[in-house]
């Protein structure tokens, strides 16, 4: 396939970067959400340099939309390079309970420091970071809780100043998190950005898109490719592709198949996990 050249607003890049720069200067644990299916391709390259010796806590949203064996291998090589990282689903539940315990975890050693020097009873204060749609207001709402005070939200705070969140009196949580664009380096990033809907499909050749998906699918996950269209074989990806129309009831009056028509169904399945607990990136052995 030649170059996708996709660029990510480089404008707003630049401005992003600056803002986010401000906004860590204050900040003491971030934590950084990826999503599940893609804990490669929804990374920033340039977080750690920004956040430089910083606490941080890495949180792999969307769980119950990847699959779990991937998961663990990855949540098991952060751990392994000395990183606190936690699986959660913000939307079914599971590992949410964890969250607060995992931020206390990631922060010990920065009350260490501040008892050293006699420093006590100061909250942490923290920042979520991630690419666009990977669940950040999500991830806020859930541990801000209902009853969480906002104690940057009274008369005489100006409207551009920071809110913080109070959470269980030992940490401020900044109420918006900071956008991270994510990272273009290859044509196969791009694509596994789309397929989870991190980055618009619109952005990228629809067909190149579902012929990539069906092309890993067939490699990766043959068995839950074929359940879920009813395929009897895997051979052909044109076959394939005629076949899903068939199923989706993709199909113009003649009973000709609708291809745009089938790639979008596709997309959307795979956007929205329809075929499976999928991982787009993954670790062998
Ligand atoms: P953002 O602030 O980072 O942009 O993301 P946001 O919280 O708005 O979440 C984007 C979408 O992802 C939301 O769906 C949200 O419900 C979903 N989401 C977040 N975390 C999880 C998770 O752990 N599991 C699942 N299954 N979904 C999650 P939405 O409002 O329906 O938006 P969309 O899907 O139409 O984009």
């Amino acid at each position: 396939m030649e170059n996708l050249n996709i660029n990510w607003f480089p404008g707003h890049m630049a401005k992003t970067r600056r803002e986010l720069q401000e906004k860590l200067k204050l900040i003491d644990l971030v934590i950084e959400l990826r999503d599940a299916r893609i804990p490669d391709s929804s990374a920033n390259p340039m977080l750690n340099s920004l956040i430089g010796e910083k606490n941080k806590l890495i949180i792999l949203c969307k769980s119950d939309m990847a699959d779990p064996v991937q998961t663990k291998k990855f949540i098991n090589e952060y751990e392994a390079g000395g990183a606190f990282a936690l699986d959660v689903d913000l939307v079914g539940g599971k590992n949410c309970n964890l969250i607060k315990p995992y931020i206390k975890k990631a922060s010990a050693s920065i009350i260490e420091r501040r008892q050293k020097k006699g420093i006590i009873n100061k909250e942490i204060k923290i920042m979520v970071v991630g690419i666009p749609n990977v669940g950040k207001s999500t991830f806020i709402n859930k541990i801000a809780g209902k009853k969480s005070l906002n104690t940057g939200n009274k008369p005489g705070v100006t409207k551009n100043s920071n809110i913080w969140i109070k959470i269980n009196n030992e940490f401020l949580l900044l109420d918006t998190p900071g956008i991270l664009w994510p990272k273009f380096e290859s044509n196969d990033v791009a694509l596994r950005l789309a397929l989870c809907g991190s980055i618009k499909d619109e952005l990228l050749p629809i067909r190149e898109l579902t012929v990539f998906g069906i092309g890993y699918l067939k490699e990766y996950y043959p068995d839950l490719l074929k359940a879920r269209y009813r395929l009897e074989s895997l051979e052909n990806t044109e076959d394939i592709i005629a076949e899903i129309g068939k199923n989706r009831g993709c199909l113009r009056k003649g009973g000709e198949i609708d291809y745009e028509k089938v790639y979008k169904a596709f997309l959307q399945d795979v956007k929205n996990a329809k075929i499976g607990a999928i991982s787009y990136d993954r670790r062998e052995g």
